[in-house]
């Protein structure tokens, strides 16, 4: 097989409320980190889109370090186009503050209420707008109905492989060193062993590559 290029998103986003507060989730990077970094082990070319995150960037992958989910979204539909491989693993916010203040909230007695808005669907979008032919690998984090759910966005999403993560269960998911994930393909399953997210990364990879035509 020759060089491929993948294109991959980590982390979590960061959905401004004013300028010192901000909406953002449990993902610290490491599956995307290790995914990027699997491919670029394996000879091919791979860019990773992420959000905030305390990681290194692996050797030789080329990064593009974004905030919030609409500037996730302007990056990968910048590089989609000319990617043959694309696993979406960020936790990308799915609501952001309708108004940023400009200026920091002050706090006054009693409750106030934050008005939240969707942000852009990217996983969605890439095949559907951004002119992307290749191969489409979603995650999907679940807390139940794992493989069914998964299958909803194998389809609803345009992708061919959701990899299926159980984040209800402890030591796995969000922030931790391993994974527990199934890999949901049109026509079966592929149920993989906990193991280090490096160790997955490599069956992630591997996977999609298979996919090719
Ligand atoms: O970063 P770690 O600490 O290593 O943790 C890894 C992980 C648990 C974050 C990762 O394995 C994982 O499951 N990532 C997906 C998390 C998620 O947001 O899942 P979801 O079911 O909400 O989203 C489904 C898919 O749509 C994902 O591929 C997501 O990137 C994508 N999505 C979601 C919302 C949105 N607005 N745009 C998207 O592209």
């Amino acid at each position: 097989m020759g060089r491929m290029k993948f294109l991959v998103t980590a982390g979590p986003t960061r959905e401004p409320i004013d300028p010192v507060r901000y909406i953002t989730n449990r993902s610290s990077g490491k599956m995307g980190y290790a995914v990027a970094g699997a491919a670029r082990h394996e000879g091919h070319e791979a860019v990773l889109i992420s959000g905030p995150t305390a990681l290194d960037v692996p050797p030789g992958v080329d990064f593009i370090h974004v905030e919030t989910a609409q500037q996730m979204y302007d990056a990968v539909r910048d590089m989609a186009r000319d990617a043959d491989v694309a696993i979406m693993c960020a936790a990308v916010a799915d609501y952001r503050p309708v108004h940023v203040s400009h200026q920091k909230l002050k706090k006054s007695e009693g409750r106030i209420l934050l008005e939240l808005e969707r942000t852009p669907d990217i996983l969605a979008s890439t095949r559907a707008e951004f002119g992307f032919n290749g191969v489409l690998v979603g995650f999907a984090a679940e807390t139940q109905h794992l493989i069914s759910n998964a299958r909803e966005k194998l389809l609803r999403k345009g992708c061919d492989m959701i990899v299926a993560n159980d984040v209800s269960l402890p030591g796995i998911g969000f922030g931790s060193a391993e994974n527990e994930v199934t890999l949901v393909l049109p026509d079966r399953e592929i149920q993989l062993p906990r193991e280090s997210k490096e160790w997955l990364a490599m069956r992630i990879v591997e996977q999609a590559l298979a996919l090719l035509p």
